[in-house]
């Protein structure tokens, strides 16, 4: 049987139910009520995939019954219908809500469709996210000695699920190894930086789309929820005793030399050394492979911007040791463009020449939708 998604339509006009009934019935499992109290009733008894309110109601409206849904069905994708600007209760509804989007009324019958859809897809890959979390923290807490199976599995799994840019993690676990092995250091300190490098930006699973796929500056309040992802990282890898260095680098990894970075705004020694490196082979990989809202800027630019933060943001050792195994111009790179992996762990799917390119595509459909 094919599976069909469930959508709860609120609405205080049984015309207005009827037509959203009408364009969304064929394709889906309608639930619906004429208030918000109704459609928390109903949410008690029914896990739905999407709720699709109207805002103006007696009684609840409907970002107050987005709001009380959350306590319910955190996982349902919201979405407000407006018939007027009212934009203090839209700010509300996307600040405390966590609206998906909001439709002005009258709507068109295929614009809803579209958004419906992609507000379905985004519940999808919600839930393979927090089905890969659970397989995560499972994996990891299963494990006595390092398996180079789960964690290669786990690291293509990532990547080419959740990372921004296909490989980002993988290649800067490299990155970081390239460091570690030019500056001599042992081997329970080289497994670390690699499974700090593959796990520091996990925690990316739990940011929205739109945020990590903006194409321009974040606002103040994306940024904030941008930065909780060294926490959230550490969260998800869980309590293991096996892993407690590898989480407090990868909680640092974006404290800078001069304290301008976070969570803690840590300055110099006081950044965990493991840390200091993840930060220099992030950069290094930010800045050479292409993301949504940039081109790669090239091995040698760089290379002059690495030297150029090194003591303000970074640690000028660990950038020197970094260009001394890839090259000045990125020529000691091995032909699939990043150095060895210390633990085995293959590269499976990902194509380093493939880097961001699908999210590229991605960020291009979400300016097109205005998602
Ligand atoms: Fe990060």
């Amino acid at each position: 049987m094919i599976f069909r998604h469930k959508i709860l339509l609120v609405d205080d006009e049984p015309a207005n139910l009827r037509l959203l009934q009408r364009v969304l019935g064929r394709d889906y499992e309608i639930l619906s009520a004429q208030s918000g109290t109704a459609a928390l009733d109903i949410l008690k008894q029914s896990k739905v995939s999407l709720i699709i309110s109207d805002q103006r109601m007696p009684g609840l409206t409907g970002v107050q019954l987005l709001q009380q849904s959350l306590a319910l069905d955190p996982d349902a994708i919201r979405i407000l219908l407006t018939g007027y600007t009212d934009i203090q209760a839209l700010i509300d509804a996307i600040n405390t809500g966590q609206i998906y989007k909001y439709v002005q009324k009258p709507w068109d019958a295929e614009d809803l469709k579209l958004t419906v859809k992609r507000a379905l897809e985004a519940y999808e890959l919600r839930s393979s996210n927090l089905k890969l979390i659970k397989d995560l923290q499972s994996a990891l807490a299963k494990l006595e000695n390092i398996s180079i199976g789960t964690i290669t599995a786990l690291a293509n799994a990532l990547d080419a699920k959740c990372d921004y840019t296909s490989g980002h993690s993988l290649r800067v676990s490299r990155y970081a190894l390239a460091i570690g092995r030019v500056l001599g250091f042992a081997d329970d300190q080289l497994k670390d930086l690699e499974l700090a490098g593959i796990l520091h930006d996990i925690g990316k699973i739990g940011v929205p789309e739109s945020i990590l796929w903006k194409p321009g500056r974040l606002n103040d309040e994306e940024q904030k929820i941008m930065a909780m992802h060294p926490l959230k990282s550490v969260q998800m890898i869980g309590d293991i005793e096996q892993f407690e260095r590898v989480k407090l680098w990868v909680k640092h990894h974006h404290e800078h030399l001069d304290g301008s970075g976070y969570p803690d705004r840590l300055t110099g020694k006081e950044i965990p050394i493991g840390a200091r490196i993840v930060l220099v082979a992030d950069a290094y990989d930010a800045m050479t492979s292409d993301r949504p809202y940039r081109m790669s800027i090239g091995f040698e630019r760089a290379t002059s911007e690495l030297r150029k933060f090194a003591g303000k943001q970074f640690d000028p050792e660990f950038v020197e040791a970094l260009l001394s195994a890839v090259g000045e111009n990125g020529e000691h790179l091995s032909s699939n463009g990043i150095p060895e992996s210390f633990l085995g762990l293959q590269l499976g799917s990902i194509d380093p020449l493939q880097s961001g390119k699908q999210h590229l595509v991605e960020a291009a459909r979400l300016r097109q939708t205005g998602l």
